[in-house]
């Protein structure tokens, strides 16, 4: 499973790239406007990390013409630029283009299956259902996105889910259990991953034991 931080913190990016688990590291506009900074500033600042793992960023125009007016500023800014596009028919639109010219595509803010399967046959690298926000508005977040990796592999197509909106652990292992291919997540629930109490417990202990035996590993 790839795994992607959702966020603009930079010192919180180079702790997970060091870590070497990080596919790439997405944005939206939100978060860009959050950091407080330029955008190019704060996606180049990124991309100077994390090298060739993938950069991704939304366009916010409205029509194709824009989206591509966009995506070409956009996908200059790192090597492994994946354009974000939201699901909508100019954004499909544009989807299909940029993939002719050989850029990576997200269709984003994409909510339901039949919104999955339209994404899917245009060609999207990958489909961000956002888990939390579904689930925030009473839909079953987790479920939407099983209907969606069953239409991905009854149809073999090469589209990969990016579960996007994940609030908890859980919900990373409960997507792993559906074959997903990509989350993306903040750097706090990627770092509680590996955290365990018992796990910690244990390894005090061990300490202790080793250094009553009075021997060095040398
Ligand atoms: C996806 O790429 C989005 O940036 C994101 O995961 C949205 O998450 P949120 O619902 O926590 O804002």
């Amino acid at each position: 499973m790839e795994i992607f931080a959702d966020t603009y913190d930079v010192e919180a990016i180079k702790e997970l790239y060091d870590f070497g688990i990080l596919d790439g590291v997405t944005t939206n506009p939100t978060i860009l406007a959050n950091s407080g900074r330029n955008y190019k500033e704060v996606l180049s600042d990124i991309a100077s990390i994390i090298g060739d793992k993938m950069l991704c960023a939304q366009v916010v125009a409205k029509d194709c013409a824009g989206m591509m007016r966009e995506a070409n500023v956009l996908r200059k800014i790192a090597k492994n630029f994946v354009v974000k596009l939201p699901i909508t028919p100019e954004g499909l639109k544009a989807c299909q283009i940029l993939k002719s010219e050989g850029t990576k595509v997200i269709a984003t803010v994409c909510l339901s299956p039949s919104q999955a399967l339209l994404a899917a046959k245009c060609g999207a690298d990958y489909i961000a259902p956002y888990v939390g926000r579904l689930n925030n508005i009473g839909a079953n977040g987790l479920d939407v996105v099983s209907s969606m990796q069953a239409i991905i592999d009854n149809y073999e197509y090469d589209t990969k889910i990016l579960a996007a909106s994940i609030k908890s652990v859980n919900d990373v292992i409960e997507l792993t259990t559906m074959g997903v291919g990509a989350i993306t997540t903040t750097p706090d629930i990627i770092t509680s991953m590996y955290m365990h109490p018992l796990t910690n417990k244990s390894i005090v202990m061990f300490d202790e034991d080793w250094a009553k035996s009075g021997q060095v590993i040398e």
